[in-house]
This record gives C-alpha cells, sequence and structure tokens, in this order.
C-alpha cells in the first residue's frame, strides 16, 4: 500500500528538527528569488484535494509548485467532486496519486483524515489541515516567521491565545515549540481550552508542565499587576501555564492568536473571546513581542495594529510560498536535506485491533467518521503500564486497564501478575470487561 521511501507530512513529527532547520535554509534561498527555481519541480504535478474552504493554504502549495516549475490540479469544492457521491478518501487519492499526480495535499474536516490519505496513496502526501488534529505546513510557517524575527527558537516564551480546543494550528505549533525547548503560555477563551491529550502529551514527552493560574482576560495579560512569569523547574523543562494571574511574565517573545473554529463548534457563544487592541500593545510584557495569526483574521486582532511592526501576521503568510516550495522539493527528491529523519513517521503502523474491537473515543476522528466503513483501529502504547493507548489517526488517548493474550484468548486487569506475564507482541487491550468479552476473551481470574 504504501512504498517505503515516500516522506509524507502528515504530523509535524514526520520532520526531525534538523531536517526543519534545513528546509528553513532552503526556503531563505528560494525566497531570495522565488522565480530562480522553475527547473526544480518541471514535469512534476501536484494535486490538492480540499474538502474544507481555504484561501492561503491552498493558494500558496499552488503557488510554490508553479515557482518550482510543476504544475498544478485542485478539487477545492467538495460538492464537485465524487465525494458528494459518497466515494471514500482512500478510493479518491488511490486513484489521484498515482497517475493524476506525484503529490496530493488534503484538506479534511474529520480529524486524522491526512493519514489515511497517506495510506493509501502511492506518492507522497501533505496535510493542508485535518479537522481539529494538525496542520503542519502552517506550523512550518509560523516556526519559520519565529526563527527569522527571533534569530532562534531555543527559550522562546511563546503564549497561544483563543480557541486552542480546536485549533489545528495550534496543537501542531505546540508540539514544536516543545520540541524545540519555547516556553508555551496557553490563554484559552474558556471552555476551549487545549485538548487533554494534547496536554498529556506535552507532559510525557517534552516535559511541559501545566502551571495553575487564574485566567487573565488577553487585555489583563498587558495590565502590569496581572503580569506573568515563565520558568522551567528543571534544565530544558519546558513551562506551559494555562492561566496566568498567580505568576510574573518578564516578556511575551510572540503571541500567537487563532480565530474560534466555528465551523467544529456546537453553537457555543464566543462573547468576550480574546482580543488584540492598540491598548494591549502598550505594555512593557509586548515590547519585543510578535503578534502571529494564521489568519483568517475575524476580530481576534484590531485592524489598528496592522501597521505595527510588531504584527507580522501577513509576512507569515508570504513565508508559506517558500517554506512550502522547499518541503515539496525535498518530498519530490529535487532537494536533499543534509538531516536524520525522525526514528519514527506518524504513518507508522501502531496496534492492530480486529474491527469488533476497541474503536477511537474521539467522535470526530475519520475513523468513526467516513472511514468506519473501511478502516480499523491503530493504536499506539503511550503508557506501558498501566497501559494507555492513542489513536494513530487522531491521537486521542485511552486508558486500557484490560489486558488479553492473543493466544490464550484470557484478559485479566493490567495489575494482575497473569497480566504482566503476556509477552507484548500478544497482548490485546480493552478499556472495559465487557469491551474484551465481547471481542471472545474470557476472563483469566
Ligand atoms: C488555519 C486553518 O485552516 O486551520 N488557516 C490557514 O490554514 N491559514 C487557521 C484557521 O482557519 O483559523
Amino acid at each position: 500500500m504504501q512504498k517505503p521511501s515516500k516522506r509524507d507530512l502528515v504530523s509535524i513529527d514526520d520532520l526531525s528538527s534538523a531536517e526543519i532547520m534545513a528546509l528553513f535554509r532552503h526556503a531563505d534561498e528560494f525566497r531570495a528569488d522565488l522565480r530562480a527555481w522553475s527547473h526544480l519541480c518541471r514535469g512534476s504535478i501536484m494535486a490538492t484535494l480540499f474538502m474544507e474552504p481555504s484561501t492561503r493554504t491552498r493558494l500558496s502549495f499552488e503557488s510554490a509548485m508553479l515557482r518550482l516549475g510543476g504544475g498544478v490540479i485542485s478539487a477545492a469544492d467538495p460538492a464537485t467532486t465524487s465525494f458528494a457521491k459518497g466515494e471514500s478518501l482512500a478510493d479518491t487519492v488511490r486513484v489521484v496519486g498515482g497517475s493524476y499526480a506525484d503529490i496530493v495535499v488534503v484538506r479534511h474536516p474529520q480529524d486524522g483524515a491526512a493519514r489515511v490519505a497517506a495510506q493509501y496513496a502511492r506518492v507522497p502526501v501533505v496535510n493542508g489541515g485535518d479537522g481539529a488534529h494538525e496542520h503542519p505546513t502552517q506550523t512550518l510557517c509560523d516556526l519559520y516567521t519565529l526563527w527569522r524575527e527571533k534569530g532562534g527558537l531555543e527559550g522562546l516564551d511563546v503564549v497561544l491565545c483563543g480557541d486552542l480546543r480546536y485549533s489545528r494550528t495550534v496543537h501542531s505549533f505546540a508540539y514544536a515549540l516543545a520540541r524545540f525547548k519555547a516556553n508555551i503560555v496557553t490563554i484559552p477563551y474558556p471552555g476551549f481550552e487545549m485538548p487533554a491529550h494534547v496536554l498529556e502529551r506535552l507532559r510525557r514527552e517534552f516535559g511541559v508542565q501545566a502551571a495553575v493560574a487564574s485566567v487573565g482576560e488577553l487585555p489583563g495579560i498587558a495590565v502590569e499587576n496581572s503580569a506573568a512569569y515563565l520558568t522551567a523547574s528543571r534544565p530544558h523543562q519546558l513551562a506551559l501555564f494555562t492561566r496566568l494571574d498567580a505568576v510574573e511574565v518578564e516578556r511575551i517573545d510572540a503571541i500567537y492568536m487563532t480565530r474560534a473554529q466555528r465551523e467544529r463548534h456546537r453553537g457555543e457563544s464566543t462573547v468576550g473571546y480574546p482580543r488584540l487592541s492598540k491598548d494591549s500593545m502598550k505594555s512593557e510584557l509586548m515590547r519585543d513581542a510578535r503578534i502571529m495569526h494564521a489568519l483568517p483574521r475575524i476580530d481576534e486582532i484590531a485592524y489598528e495594529i496592522d501597521d505595527d511592526p510588531r504584527s507580522v501576521y501577513f509576512q507569515q503568510a508570504g513565508l508559506g510560498v517558500p517554506i512550502r516550495m522547499a518541503l515539496m522539493a525535498f518530498q519530490l527528491g529535487a532537494i536533499e536535506l543534509d538531516a536524520e529523519p525522525p526514528a519514527l513517521s506518524s504513518t507508522d503502523p501502531g496496534l492492530k485491533f480486529p474491527a469488533a474491537g476497541i474503536r477511537c473515543r474521539n467522535e470526530r476522528c475519520v475513523t468513526n467518521g467516513e472511514g468506519v466503513a473501511y478502516l480499523v483501529g491503530d493504536f499506539r502504547v503511550v503508557v506501558e503500564w498501566p497501559p494507555r493507548l492513542a489513536c494513530g489517526y487522531c491521537g486521542q488517548e485511552m486508558d486500557a486497564p484490560f489486558v488479553g493474550s492473543g493466544t490464550t484468548q484470557r484478559f485479566h486487569r493490567h495489575d494482575a501478575p497473569l497480566a504482566k506475564r503476556i509477552t507484548p507482541e500478544h497482548r490485546v487491550y480493552f478499556e472495559s470487561e465487557e469491551q474484551a468479552r465481547a471481542a471472545g476473551f474470557h476472563d483469566g481470574a
């Protein structure tokens, strides 16, 4: 199904930090004269399959491929493609990724859909945003902007503000910032906090600790007495504060605003949604801050600060072209990155369960959505004992306190001595006894 050597970008984890830095260097070269590279991918075709609205992402991908000398075919309106007839994403990419196109960029409303496309396409796939899951090329633009503005990424204090629950750009960005040892402060619009599994992962893999302080309204962070201070309590430990007023901030390197992701809401009110205004920019705290936004902006940033030199959101969008040129030139083999790839890719298969077994609990996950008829669950064990699994598609985590043996068909609670004796390759995990029984396992107690 999958060519072993193809490089998909489904999650920001699919690029190593060294590769990201190498992409920046290529992007700098491309940016110096965007018109000088039309020999690089001559003859290549990029297909964009966009099942959600987009302006910047799709157009910057198309512009990037044209500047590399390649061609572009686009399905930008789901209503006029076979999706409207009920064709699966798997079938579509099987056809498009091959004789139609050499690289496929996918945007889809369901969490984890990009991994499905990567699994079924024979050519490299790029995630152009899948539901509330990830948006790794936006993160490349964001990191590239920050790197250029601040001269590096390590140790920066970055505030993520707004709808952190449904914003895929924020999720990919947080993973990358953590990897580059930036400090992350979150200011969620109440009720739209970072998903638990994102926080869990930041803590588990990067040592990012959530600190408890009370919510500062965004304009409040510009007020001196509600300032907060960001600390890392052990070397290389990253601090992540979900609330701000119990601590003191010395400076903010960047504040990343995100709009309310209404298309993923269920009618929740967004009255009092955070907004940056001229007043918020007056604080000493914001002296060197860069104002960032993936765009589109709705009302989170007042138009009056567009001309402030600290507002970099339009430059951020402009950098989308050279960084996407670098990414696609790399994926198509036109340039090499002098850097090691990551040890694991997000598309590597995890533990597969029979169709009747455990399913992801995220109702927005592609395994419960358009893939329900053809995808089986695919999980990773993220904590061995007590067992905790993460969905390989959307990242949602769940505890699986019952462990069965695939050879004896008996199950046990994870802390029973017999459970510990099951060899890892024979373990089958269950969320409940009922689930184990339903899968044909017997209580081994
Ligand atoms: C973002 C997206 O689609 O997730 N937009 C983009 O790609 N530039 C952010 C958003 O829509 O809020």
